[in-house]
Formats: C-alpha cells, structure tokens, sequence
C-alpha cells in the first residue's frame, strides 16, 4: 500500500505512525512544506482521558509525551474586577500540557524510527502522488486540498467576533488558569497554563469592542504584546510576553460536509476545528488520527475504510465541536456575567460547556460546591425567604408577588388533548393531583383556550364558561389540598395551529372533519396544506382580548395561583411577534414594537384584571429556529417591553412559530436563551427542553442561568419526579401524609444507592497520568 499524507503536523504525524507500525510493508510518506523544528504555537494540553485513548492507539509515542509534560490538577479561576481579585481553585481536573514543537519533534522520531519517509521544504498536493492508494490531506486549517474543491467537501465557516492571539511566557503555573481582567477599554481574558519547565502558553481573547477601544487592531505584533504585557503585568509576575506569529484573529468554527473525496481524505483541522477552550485541537486531530486507522485495520477496500472512518467518526467530532461552540460563545458573552458574585461566575465558567455539572464538581470539588451552595441558600434567605438548611438550589425555595414557592422545579405545560367541549374531567384531576403529590413546586397547566374557537384541537381544555371554570377550581382546590405545590394557568389562542388534530393522530395536521375557521397574524398557512387562516380584524382582535380578560378572571375565582400568558411555539400571539409569521403592513406588522404592540396590549388588559398580589408569566419562543426569524435583540426587547409592564417570569421556549424550521436539539438546549434574558434583560426566568436530570437543573440554577426549572416530558413518565430526587440528596420536600412512609423508605434507600453511585463514578474517572 502506498500513502502519502500531505502536513506534518499532529494528525498527519500521528496517522503515519499508527498505519506504519500495524502495515509495515506500506510505503508511507509524509511531506511538511515546513521545516522539521520550524514550528508555530506553544503549548498544547490533553486530559486525563485523551492521555488514556493515546496509551490504547501507541505506547511508544504516549511514553515519550509523557516523560516530556507538564502535569496538573486544578483549574483556577482568577477575576479581577475594579480592585477586588476573587479566586477560585478547583480540583479533580487532571490535564497535560506539552510543548507543541516537542510533541512534533517526538512523533517525528517515532514515525522515523518505524520508517514512515518525512520529507520537510516541500509544498505539495494530491497530483503529486498519482500512484498513491490513499492521500491523506492533514493539511491544516486552511487546508489547500479543502478549498480548492469547495463544493465537494462543502466547508461552512462561521468566523466568531471575539478577537485572540496565542503568544506564550516564561511564568510557571501549577493549575489551568483563566484570568479575567476589567480595564477602562473593556475585559480581557488569558487562559494560560504551564507546559513545559519555565514555558506558558498564554491564549489572549477580547470582545470586538473591547479590541477597538484598546487600538489592538493597528498595532504590530511587538506592539500588540507590549500592550497586554501591560493589561496582564499584575499576572505575568515580571515574566514577558513571547511572541511567535502570534498575529490576531477571529476564530473559525469549521464543519465539511463531506470528509472524503477518492482516495483523498481530510484530516484533523482541515476538516473541522474546536475551539481552543475546550481543549486544543490537537487532541481532536490525533483521535482523528487514531479512528482514520483503526477504519483501515478493519479491511476493505479504500474507499470503505473512509465512508467507515466518516460514518464512525463525525457524530463525536460534533459533539465535541458542539460543545467547543457553546464554551466559546460563553466568553463572548462575558460581560453578562460579570456583575455576577465571584463564586457564581466561578461556577458558570466550569460549567459553561455542560461537560461538567453540579453532580461531577461535587465528585472533584467538594467544597466549591458548597462554596455555590451556601451562596444560594445566602441569597434566598436574603429575600426574607425561608431557605432550607444544606439543601441544593432546586429546593431552596422561590417567590413572585404573594405566591411562594416551596422549590424551583416545575411542571412544564402539557396538553393533555382529553378534553370534551372543553371541559377537564376526570382524567386532568388525576394528571395534575398526580403531579401535586409528586413534590413538584409549581405545577402548569396545559394550554387552556379562551373561547371555542381558540382551541388547537377538539381535545384541548378551555376556560370560557361556568362548568369549565368548575372543574379546574376541582383541580386547583385538590392541589391546594394535598402536597405543598402551586399551581398556575396557561391562557392560550392556537391561532394558525387551530382546528388541527389530537397530537397522536397527527400533531399540528388540519382535521379533514369538524374543523372551524380559524384566524393568525397573518394568512400564512403552518403546513402547506394546513388550513390557511384569516388576518385576523381589529374587531376580532377586541374580542380576543375581551376573551383573554374573562377567561383570566375565571382563572382567578378558581383559584390559580399564577397566570401565564401564551405567547409561544406558533400560537395566535407568537404570530404577532415573528417577522415570518406577521406579514401586516398596519400598525400590528413591520417593526418589532409593532409586532409586539397587540400582544401587549392584551397583556395590560390581562395584569389589569389579575389579583395584584398573583403574578403573571409570559411564554415566548425566543428564536424561531428559521432563517429571518427573531433575532436575539427582539428577543430581549420583548423580554424588557413585558417586564415593563410588570411581567413576573419569562417562559423561556423556543421554535415551533414555523414548520420549516431546523433546532438544534441537546441537553437543556434552550437554556441559553433563558440566561441571555435574565442575565441580560434582568428579568426572572424558567428554561425548560431536554433537562431531564436533578443534576442539570442545579447546575442551571447555581450558574444563575433561571431561576426556575421546567420540565416537561420527565414528568410524563415520573409524576414524582421531585420527591425522588429530594430523597437524592437527602431533603424532605411537602409531601402528602398518606404516601409519608414510601418518602421515608426513599430517603433511606436513595442516600445509600447515592453513595453507592458516586463511588462507581469514582471509580470510572480517567486515571491520573501525572509523573
Ligand atoms: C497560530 C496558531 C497557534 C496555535 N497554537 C496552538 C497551541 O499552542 N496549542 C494547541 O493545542 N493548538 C494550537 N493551535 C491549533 C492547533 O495547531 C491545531 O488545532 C492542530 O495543530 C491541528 O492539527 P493538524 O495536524 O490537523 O493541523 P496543523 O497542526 O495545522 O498541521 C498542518 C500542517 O500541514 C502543513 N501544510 C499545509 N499545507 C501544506 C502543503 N500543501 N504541503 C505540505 N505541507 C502543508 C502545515 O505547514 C502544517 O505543519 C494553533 C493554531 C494556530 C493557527
Ligand atoms: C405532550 C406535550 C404537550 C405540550 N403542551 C404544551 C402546552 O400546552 N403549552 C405549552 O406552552 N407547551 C407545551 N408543550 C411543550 C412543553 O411545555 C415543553 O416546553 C417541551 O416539551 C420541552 O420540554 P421537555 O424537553 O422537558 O419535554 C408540550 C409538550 C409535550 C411533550
């Protein structure tokens, strides 16, 4: 077999090794335009667990990185603010740093030794080597073989705003350290760490502003370090900042759709890049390395062994990479979280990338856990609240206007599509009294319709006449009664999703039969062939929103603690605010005050008539998911414009305005948008979508990322969803007197299965790889 791999660095390197030590008999050659030692870059840093999979791929060449690192366990966390530095050192953390022109001089040696042909000075393409079975192209970031096949491989660049450089110092380190540091100019951040005896790496990050005020982007490479020298002069301790190419930029953040072309194939940062603070993308490059090989000790012919590394290989590297974009967009936003206590902006930082959460800190530091925890506590017992002793943030308890909160955990509204004309029945007393009992603080309602025709399905609840308002003073008083949760009502018109069939017959499909016509910002059909519906009249508009107003005064003879108003996922009133959904050349359309003038309007209309002691939330989908759709400033205008207006709690949901739209589904994905508005607009919020754990809605609240957590579909399958994780952590939430005893069994059971957990945890955690 003859291969040629185009770039000597980390990933071309490391293939030639692995393939030369298991097919000796090939003929492998590596071409490097630069010159063996003529290497860019400082350090560069593995974890613990990248340090175990290159043990598995080539002991020889792990030996040699590793007699060869600098090794530490901790992260520290330094910011400085005005004149006040607050520290924090976290633990558990085990990572290398390893100078990157040792790392190349080291595989060198090892591809040498093995036989792998390095030839360095030449600059080369894949022509170069007609009689060549596979050309590996590792040619970098601006990979020449990539782009000059653009629309094969199809690359999307998404060049981020923030600006960096990677320079380096002599100053020692004993623990991964970010410094944040305000200057009149604005805040600069260095994620440093040690990686060889008297030798940093020092990567210098600031927003764009931030880098115009400081005159950065005029200044010459010498010039630019002389500056941050001076930013950074308290941090360097007398060292220097060293300069090599350390010119800066704005981070691409890189995919391809395609991978490989023939028997060319991409490799390493040629075909997708992470972003240096997760991690360096070295490590993504080598593991790159390591599967590309282990697709071909697999057999076949060429071309299977590279759709097996792509099939095999591209779901982690978008893990991986979409957990580098979440992590890299928490810098950009730094200044949100700045006026944040130490130990809360501490904590956001550790957890900004969902990698690691409240759970696995406890596991590695203890005590900055409880540092996160007694803050919360502190900060509720501040607001004259009743905090519980030792418990985490999701049972610390919570209050809007005269409603009281005993934990922060919610259950997100649900249609429950059983209703007849209407009414709830049996069947919601059951569902809601099910999720009362289950120890959930608040508990929603499914969206219940202002009028008949208000309605998304012929099963959906509504709340327009005296039987309905009946039966949820049933479901209310029965809540009240029995477990210690509130319970609020969502008010809702289904707008272009009207007249549409039960979810499972076919969610958001029109009914062939018994439909009504229905009304939207706009006669924009939600489906092609959905019903289209009728612009909706200013007349029309005034009785919706006397239909709102009765309907929540229902809501408040039977005795709803909250009110939320729907102004999400589609309905009537999200097609007001959307620019793709309202299409109106009136006042109601066109500007963002405009599209935001009816829902408004009928908010007033509705705070005016609720008990002023109740509060009110709004539910709003905060992007559209869609190209042209709201943007995040909208967003926050409309965020401000309802608490403006006295608006309690922001809902915070996303999408579902249009069909067409493309979300990127993950763990507690939506959490973002929640922490823009509150951080941002500093209105209180819940966040809700894929949170599933007790785990990730502490460490939601902890980064003070919302202040209530909503879970929807877990409380589907688990009405007791809270009571079960109160016996996790040891905490004995309201619970009613008939079901005491099995509370009492779970928390014995559940502090011992706990500990026996961690320990299994414990256990599984990368072994430390320190010399
Ligand atoms: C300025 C800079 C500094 C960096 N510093 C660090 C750091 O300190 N730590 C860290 O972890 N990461 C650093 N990175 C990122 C890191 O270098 C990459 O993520 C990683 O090296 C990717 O490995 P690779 O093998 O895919 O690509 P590269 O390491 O970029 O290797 C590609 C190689 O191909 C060669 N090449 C390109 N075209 C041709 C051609 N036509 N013919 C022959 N040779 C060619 C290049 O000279 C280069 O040596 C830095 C990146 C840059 C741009
Ligand atoms: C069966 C079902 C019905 C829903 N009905 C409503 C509703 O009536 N009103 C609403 O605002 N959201 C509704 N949602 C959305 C949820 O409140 C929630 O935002 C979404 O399911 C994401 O949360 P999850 O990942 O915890 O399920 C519904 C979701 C499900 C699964």
């Amino acid at each position: 077999m003859r291969i040629a791999v185009i770039g000597g660095g980390p990933a071309g390197l490391y293939f030639a090794i692995l393939m030369k030590r298991d097919r000796p008999e090939a003929r492998i050659t590596v071409v490097e335009r630069n010159q063996p030692d003529d290497t860019f870059g400082f350090g560069v840093v593995f974890s613990d667990q990248t340090l175990e999979t290159f043990e598995r791929a080539d002991r020889e060449s792990y030996k040699a990185i590793t007699d060869a690192f600098a090794y530490w366990d901790d992260i520290e966390i330094v910011a400085k603010r005005g004149n006040e530095v607050a520290t924090h050192r976290i633990g558990g953390n085990g990572f290398c740093g390893c100078s990157r022109r040792t790392l190349l001089m080291l595989l060198q040696a090892r591809a040498r030794e093995l036989g792998v042909e390095l030839e360095f000075g030449r600059e080369t393409m894949p022509e170069d080597f007609p009689d060549a079975d596979l050309v590996v192209a590792a040619d970098g970031i601006n990979s020449a073989v990539r782009q000059r096949d653009l629309e094969h491989f199809a690359p999307t660049i998404d060049l981020r705003p923030n600006r960096f450089a990677w320079m380096g110092s002599t100053r020692p380190f004993d623990a991964f350290t970010f410094f944040f540091k305000e200057r009149p100019e604005g805040i600069f951040i260095a994620h440093c760490y040690q990686y060889e005896k008297g030798a940093s790496t020092w990567v210098l990050e600031t927003d764009p502003e931030t880098f115009e005020r400081a005159g950065l982007g005029a200044m010459s490479e010498a010039e630019s370090a002389a500056f941050m020298e001076e930013v950074f002069a308290e941090e360097l301790e007398g060292h220097r900042l060293i300069t090599n190419r350390s010119m800066w930029r704005r981070f691409p953040m890189m995919r391809c759709a395609r991978w490989s072309k023939g028997n060319v194939v991409l490799l390493g940062d040629a075909k997708a890049t992470a972003h240096y603070s997760i991690g360096s993308g070295t490590k993504l490059a080598m593991e790159d390395a390591i599967h590309l090989h282990a697709a071909f000790m697999r057999g076949g012919t060429v071309e299977e062994a590279l759709a097996r590394f792509e099939g095999g290989r591209r779901e982690e590297v978008e893990k991986i990479q979409h957990a580098a974009d979440v992590s890299l967009v928490w810098f950009e936003h730094i200044a949100r979280f700045w006026d944040m206590p130490a130990t809360r902006f501490a904590f956001g930082v550790m957890t900004r990338s969902k990698a690691i959460t409240w759970e696995n800190l406890s596991l590695r530091a203890p005590e900055f856990v409880e540092e996160s925890r007694a803050l919360f506590e502190e900060e509720v017992r501040a607001q004259g609240l009743p905090a519980v002793k030792g418990a985490p943030p999701m049972f610390q308890p919570f209050r809007l206007r005269g409603m009281e909160l005993a934990n922060r955990v919610v259950v997100s509204p649900m249609c429950q599509y059983s209703a007849t004309d209407g009414m709830p029945d049996d069947w919601h007393l059951m569902h809601y009294g099910a999720r009362a009992t289950g120890g959930a603080g608040l508990i929603f309602t499914e969206m219940t319709c202002v009028s008949p025709e208000a309605r998304i399905t012929p099963g959906c609840t509504g709340i327009w006449n005296d039987a309905q308002e009946a039966g949820w003073k049933r479901i209310v008083d029965f809540v009240h009664a029995h477990g210690g949760s509130r319970i609020a009502l969502q008010l809702g018109h289904a707008g272009q999703k009207g007249a549409t069939k039960l979810m499972w017959e076919g969610m958001d499909q029109p009914l062939p039969e018994g439909g009504w016509p229905i009304v939207s910002a706009s006669a924009i059909p939600y489906f092609p062939n959905s019903q289209v519906p009728r612009e909706i009249t200013r007349a029309e508009m005034d009785r919706v929103r006397d239909d709102f107003v009765a309907a929540a005064m229902r809501g408040a003879r039977a005795g709803f603690d909250m009110l939320e108003f729907h102004c999400a996922h589609g309905y009537l009133m999200a097609s007001f605010l959307s620019p793709l959904t309202n299409r109106r050349t009136d006042d109601y359309g066109g500007s963002p005050e405009n599209r935001l003038r009816y829902p408004l309007e009928v908010y007033r209309a509705l705070r005016a008539a609720w008990p002023s002691d109740r509060p009110m939330s709004v539910r709003v989908s905060a992007t559209d998911w869609a190209e042209g759709g709201v943007t995040d400033a909208e967003t926050l205008a409309i965020a401000r414009a309802f608490a403006e207006e006295g608006c309690d709690l922001l809902d915070v949901s996303t999408g579902q305005t249009v069909a067409d739209s493309a979300p990127h589904y993950g763990r507690m994905f939506q959490v973002p948008w929640s922490d823009m508005i509150r951080n941002e607009a500093k209105v209180a919020t819940m966040c809700v979508g894929s949170i599933t754990s007790a785990d990730q809605v502490n460490t939601i609240l902890a980064a003070g990322r919302a202040d209530l957590v909503a879970l929807a579909r877990p409380h589907l399958v688990d009405p007791a969803f809270t009571l079960h994780a109160a016996a996790r952590y040891g905490v004995r939430t309201a619970c009613p007197p008939q079901y005491r005893w099995g509370q009492d069994a779970l928390l014995r059971s559940a502090v011992r299965e706990e500990a026996e957990l961690m320990e299994l945890r414990r256990k599984a955690r990368p072994k430390r790889h320190a010399v």
